[in-house]
């Protein structure tokens, strides 16, 4: 079967279709969990436990921007390609803008953060494509779909500085990001990765101190892009 695709930033302020929204992503993100386990920090077992007003709290989070990939039939009318409509099949996750403080890294060998009045910074997080339509581009137009977001947030000339933290042995990944641009800009460990990700939560109570072989070793491979200002 041939498919259109469409990437939209999702309207989490829509009162009325937040409920159908959130039980479509409940079902991509949940598959996301179970087919690509170990790209993810969080689990199943987890995020399955959620009940449905958990899951609109969880969209609604402040600073939580989400960008939903959607496939429709190829005969599908353009007026009838809409984000409640077709079936969603990938999203990416962009948490910002971070002040300075929250942004920063220690140890990170990125390009230089700069002050507000110069740049806007973000984190990109739980990019996933279903497996049926990988290959087809569709990873590149979420994480395009959430730069573009961060550069019109931006505004005043500023740059829109991403950041996306990798598991080290996910080559395929690193690959992607490299090819729109991304540079490498140090390690860092799953302690900082799960606070830039929004997943604190995930930590245990004591930071990870009791277990530094997990938490506090520095494995993540971080990547940055520093966006010219939008025009
Ligand atoms: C990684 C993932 C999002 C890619 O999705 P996708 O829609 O297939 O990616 P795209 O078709 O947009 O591919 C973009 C680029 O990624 C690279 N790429 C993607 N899949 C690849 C593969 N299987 N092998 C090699 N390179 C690959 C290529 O460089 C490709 O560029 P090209 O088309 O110019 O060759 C998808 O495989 C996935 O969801 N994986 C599991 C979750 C995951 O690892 N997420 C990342 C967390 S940081």
């Amino acid at each position: 079967m041939a498919y259109v695709y469409k990437v939209y930033l999702l309207p989490t302020a829509d009162t009325t279709l937040i409920p159908f929204f959130a039980g479509k992503f409940a079902s991509l993100r949940l598959s996301a969990l179970t087919v690509s386990a170990p790209a993810f920090s969080s689990t199943f077992e987890i995020e399955s436990a959620f009940t449905a007003s958990d899951w609109i709290a969880h969209l609604q989070r402040p600073s939580v921007h989400y960008i939903i990939a959607v496939a429709y039939a190829s005969y599908t009318k353009p007026e009838q390609q809409k984000i409640d409509t077709g079936d969603w099949i990938g999203s990416a996750t962009l948490i910002g803008p971070f002040t300075k403080e929250a942004y920063e890294l220690p140890e990170s060998d990125g390009p230089e953060v700069r002050g507000d009045d110069v740049e806007t910074r973000w984190q990109m997080t739980a990019v996933f494509n279903t497996p049926l339509h990988r290959g087809r581009g569709i990873a590149k137009m979420l994480i395009n779909g959430a730069l573009e977001f961060a550069a019109a947030e931006s505004g005043n000339g500023r740059e829109s500085r991403t950041r996306i933290i990798i598991h080290p042995r996910n080559i395929v990944v690193k690959k992607l990001y490299e090819g729109l641009g991304f540079v490498d800009a140090g390690k860092c460990t799953l302690a900082e990765a799960y606070r830039s990700n929004g997943d604190a939560a995930l930590l245990p109570l004591d930071g990870g101190a009791s277990d530094p072989e997990k938490y506090l070793a520095r494995f993540g491979t971080v990547m940055e892009k520093v966006n010219s200002p939008a025009r």
